[in-house]
């Protein structure tokens, strides 16, 4: 009995710490403007729907394991450590550079991770927090030492350039964490994921995995792009993130008036705004990014806790809330004290 008790006090104790963080987003600006010649859309449309004013585009030939790289590496220089010390690296990605090998793999050679297991995880959106969340359960067991989480897409790859109501939306980037057993009170305090498999089809690709696997039929039928039910999409989102905070909240013992700042996964400015008006969050404590990046889907929660630590948004024993949605559906939030 006092053998168990004893275990259990050094799991509660133990925490995981991120102790770097970087991102990167591909040069390519592409304005609504440039949009509005390739499609039937407008600047005005765009901002007042959605808020996006911009978002980056990787060139054709560049993949999500060349972002997801340079994310890593800048995660590695801000963490004063070199690559050969991962253990492990979870990339969470939706725009992997094939169905196989995992991009995980691909990035763990382009960085000389040579000492790393490595894996994908699919959970769109919400990929940022569901890989941490995995990263903090081999961290309290301590089977792991040093874990790097990624997140990489290249949805513009991806999506139809020819339907309006998908292609302006999404945008490339990566964000990657560095994360380990923390010494003192900083760490991750609550996590919170969960999924609904019965929206499959309201978001997702429909052909080139084993259910439709590539055929000239698929390509004719533009059935390898992006679809999604926006309206649907939208409802769902505003009511999971806001429970999601709320559930990893309620598991790190903390309510949202304790919480310095506020990092939504970055889809549209009004579903961001309605879930912090319902919860009575000033702007000021909310961060947004999705006017310059548009939805980056697994990276924006990363890219967003990245660029606060850069600006100095996020200070020694901040609390701060990444909270997500995305196809699946899936949804999922951490609790971090930094
Ligand atoms: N430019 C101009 N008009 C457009 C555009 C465009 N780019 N896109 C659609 N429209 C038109 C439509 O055709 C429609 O016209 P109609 O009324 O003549 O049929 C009209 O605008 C309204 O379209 P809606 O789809 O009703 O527009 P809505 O206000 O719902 O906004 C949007 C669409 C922005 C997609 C919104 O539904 C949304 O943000 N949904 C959530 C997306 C999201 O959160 N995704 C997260 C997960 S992504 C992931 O996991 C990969």
């Amino acid at each position: 009995m006092v053998m168990v008790k004893d275990l259990r006090m050094s799991k509660e104790t133990v925490r995981t710490k991120i102790i770097g963080v970087g991102y990167y987003v591909p040069p390519k600006v592409v304005t609504n403007e440039d949009w509005s010649k390739l499609v039937d859309t407008n600047d005005e449309w765009i901002v007042t729907r959605t808020g996006i004013k911009e978002r980056r585009m990787a060139e054709p030939g560049v993949a999500s394991s060349d972002l997801g790289k340079i994310a890593a590496e800048n995660a590695l220089e801000n963490a004063g450590m070199s690559a050969d010390q991962i253990d492990l690296i979870i990339c969470a990605t939706i725009s992997p550079d094939k169905i196989f090998p995992s991009t995980a793999c691909i990035i763990q050679e382009k960085i000389g991770a040579k000492n790393a297991a490595a894996f994908d995880i699919s959970a769109a959106c919400s990929g940022f927090p569901f890989a941490l969340t995995i990263a903090d359960q081999f961290i309290k067991t301590g089977l792991y030492k040093y874990i790097l989480v990624i997140s990489a897409e290249t949805l513009t790859h991806l999506v139809d350039k020819q339907d309006r109501s998908t292609c302006v939306l999404f945008g490339d980037g990566s964000g990657a964490a560095i994360v380990t057993q923390s010494t003192d009170e900083s760490g991750v305090l609550g996590t919170f994921m969960k999924s609904d498999g019965s929206y499959e089809n309201t978001l997702h690709m429909p052909a080139g995995g084993s259910r439709l696997p590539a055929s000239h039929e698929t390509v004719d039928a533009r059935l390898h792009y992006l679809t999604m039910e926006g309206k649907d999409v939208f409802k769902t989102a505003v009511y999971m993130m806001r429970s999601a905070a709320e559930e990893a909240l309620s598991a790190a013992g903390l309510t949202v008036d304790d919480v310095d700042l506020f990092i939504p996964h970055q889809a549209n400015i009004r579903i961001i705004k309605a879930i912090f008006t319902r919860l009575k969050v000033p702007d000021e404590r909310v961060l947004i990014n999705v006017d310059k990046y548009g939805n980056t889907s697994s990276a924006t929660t990363i890219i967003g806790l990245a660029e606060a630590v850069e600006q100095g948004r996020i200070k020694k024993g901040s609390i701060v809330v990444l909270t997500a949605f995305g196809a699946g559906f899936t949804w999922g939030a951490t609790v971090i004290r930094w």
